[in-house]
């Protein structure tokens, strides 16, 4: 198969794992006899520092130009007091709205090992196996009218029927394909854009005989995520609540470094860690990769249709964890060492057949 795939490091660690990966995209590449064209762009704070928007034109048009894109992370302190447009974070909403990426798909499980691993107890963590989707280029992050004069500030929520109903039948058709379970998950309580989610959903899910919908507020679905994460199955949410689950998932599955995602629904599909740029440990070498690698084997399955590759990519990762490889955030025994970033990425392409 022949590939291009745009490449976008970004800031903080998001070149280190993005180094990571693309080691085993290349191995991928050798080992299934694969010619993928990979080529590296800017974006957020390292586009801003070379004197460019945060997302250039050069970076859009490749990525447009892809079939796949593979990105680490934006955000750098640096420019934390801008505005919005001067802000690393807007060429990533910029770019999944360019890519016309509705659906975010990031799926959570509890690998083998790592049961032990978390904050949390391991009868109750072990065989987690749940898959959020997230509505992307919608809601809150992008609502018009917003602003901020300095005494008053405000966004604007809004979806539409249809923003709804595309995301959803996601949701449903994923379903399909795991255990039959959507849990929908919204403020309906009190939101105008909650109680018309919660009925563009019910309505798609009437064509769903195979699969179950529950609705959850999303303070409560907070809750039973940490207190009893194996209920869940599907969980759809819009940006927003799909943005602060997501991170929860990462603490319940041992640690957000873990999570991979893919952001599919247009022509490209846009592949990402879930983690953020993580300043404070950028450089080091001790970021762990696996979310990124993760994002890889996603990227394979949902972007290119390599079902096998991303198996093998999959496995290889399930390896490493059982036979013990782990970096310093999945320490949780004094008695362990924890191997750098670039080690563990070295461990998993060991173990691509
Ligand atoms: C994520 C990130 C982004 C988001 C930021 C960096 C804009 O937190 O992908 O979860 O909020 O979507
Ligand atoms: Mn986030």
């Amino acid at each position: 198969m022949n590939a291009t795939i745009a490449l976008l490091p970004g800031d903080g660690i998001g070149p280190e794992v993005i180094s990571a990966a693309e080691r085993v995209l290349r191995s991928v590449a050798t080992r299934f006899g694969h010619d993928f064209t990979i080529a590296s762009h800017l974006i957020g704070g390292m586009a801003l520092r070379a004197g460019h928007p945060p997302l250039p034109n050069e970076t859009r048009e490749a990525c447009l130009a892809a079939d796949a894109v593979l990105l680490g992370a934006v955000g750098d302190p640096a420019f934390d007091t801008g505005s919005s447009e001067g802000r690393p974070e807007t060429a990533l909403l910029q770019l999944r709205q360019a890519l016309g990426v509705f659906a975010n798909l990031r799926p959570a499980r509890v690998w083998p090992g790592l049961e032990n691993g978390g904050a949390f107890k391991p009868e109750r963590v072990a065989g987690v196996d749940m898959l959020i989707v997230r509505e992307l280029i919608g809601g809150i992050y992008y609502g018009e009218p917003r602003g901020n004069d300095g005494q008053s500030a405000f966004n604007t929520m809004r979806y539409t029927r249809s923003e709804i109903e595309r995301v959803a039948e996601v949701a449903f058709q994923s379903a399909g394909d795991r255990r039959g379970l959507v849990t929908s998950v919204d403020k309906a309580n009190v939101l105008e854009t909650s109680r018309l989610w919660r009925e563009v959903v019910t309505t798609v899910g009437e064509r769903y005989a195979n699969v179950t919908l529950e609705h959850q507020y999303v303070d409560s679905c907070s809750l039973l995520l940490a207190s009893s994460p194996k209920q869940f199955d599907v969980v759809l949410s819009g940006n927003l609540f799909g943005d602060i689950l997501s991170d929860e998932a990462g603490a319940v599955v041992g640690s957000l470094g873990l999570l991979p995602s893919a952001s599919i629904g247009g022509r490209a599909g846009l592949f990402e860690p879930v983690h953020g740029s993580a300043p404070s440990i950028a450089g080091q070498n001790i970021a762990n990769p696996i979310g990124a690698i993760a994002s890889v084997a996603m990227l394979l399955r949902h972007g290119l249709q390599a079902v096998k590759e991303a198996d093998a990519v999959e496995q290889a990762i399930s390896s490493a964890l059982s036979e013990g490889c782990r970096t310093s955030d999945l320490v949780t025994d004094q008695s362990v060492t924890a191997m750098s970033g670039s080690a563990m990425a070295e461990e998993i392409v060991s173990r691509i057949s």
